[in-house]
């Protein structure tokens, strides 16, 4: 991988963190968006940190921006931030699923809306969504996410059509359960519960995260758009 520039946004969170960390052994630029705490790889000539709010049309706007004045280009944009909320649908509040929708949802078009006329301009890009196995099968106390989740795989069918012939791909990675994360916050019977659910038998590392997008995003990756790849231990096909 030539230096290339990579936008990771939840670079503060467990799969942020350790994408990032991972794509220091690459000859990569990493722009590491956060939002409340802090990133933790430091900053360098080759990393950068970005404050952003990403439900905030400006604030994406700025950070685009901001990269570009920085290490002059985009090549690659992974929208990774995103937020879980659990409960039964009827018992959700209006407020968080419009939360879910803003971050999961509104955030990756509104990057891909600021990124995209770049990616134009320099005829190649990448985008990969990070969305979950839930948008595929549905799982219970999850309604928002899911939808939001699906929502993310519809955009990404619909940029890969526009973009292709400007020489960008939009791919989405469907994640299962993985060792970081979210998963810090469901307890610890029911980890059990889902990973007896995984025929792998095992959460997933966020290094079979990595490999997937140092694949989507390299010369051999050019022909792959508007995919939803699942990276999932089994759990869904
Ligand atoms: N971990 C898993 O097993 C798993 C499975 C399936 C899919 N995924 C997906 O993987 C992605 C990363 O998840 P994770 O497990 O790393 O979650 P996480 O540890 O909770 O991290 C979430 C990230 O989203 C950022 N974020 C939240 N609200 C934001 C806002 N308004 N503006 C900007 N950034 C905001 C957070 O920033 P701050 O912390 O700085 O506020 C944090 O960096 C998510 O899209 C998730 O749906 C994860």
């Amino acid at each position: 991988m030539e230096q290339k520039v990579i936008l990771i946004t939840g670079a503060s969170g467990g799969m942020g963190r350790a994408l990032s960390s991972l794509f220091t052994n690459e000859e990569v630029k990493l722009a590491l968006q956060f939002h409340r705490n802090h990133v933790e790889l430091s900053e360098s000539d080759s990393v950068a940190h970005f404050q952003a709010d990403l439900t905030d049309e400006n604030q994406v706007s700025q950070l685009v921006e901001g990269v570009i004045s920085r290490f002059g280009r985009i090549d690659v944009l992974i929208n990774n931030a995103g937020i879980s909320k659990s409960s039964m649908s009827w018992k959700t509040d209006v407020s968080a699923w419009k939360e879910t929708m803003d971050i999961n949802l509104n955030a990756p078009f509104y990057l891909s809306k600021h990124v995209i006329p770049h990616f134009r301009a320099q005829k190649s890009g990448r985008i990969v969504n990070i969305t979950s196995v839930v948008a595929q099968t549905g799982f219970i106390g999850t309604s928002a996410y899911a939808a939001s989740k699906a929502g993310l795989i519809g955009l990404t069918k619909t940029l890969s059509k526009e973009l292709a012939s400007s020489g960008v791909t939009v791919n989405a990675l469907a994640l299962g359960y993985f060792n970081v994360g979210m998963i810090d916050d469901v307890p610890m019977d029911m980890q059990e519960q889902i990973v007896g659910t995984i025929p792998a038998n095992r959460l997933g590392d966020p290094k079979a995260v990595f490999k997937a997008i140092k694949w989507l995003v390299s010369e051999e990756g050019d022909y792959i758009t508007g995919q939803t790849i699942n990276v999932n231990g089994g759990l869904y096909s």
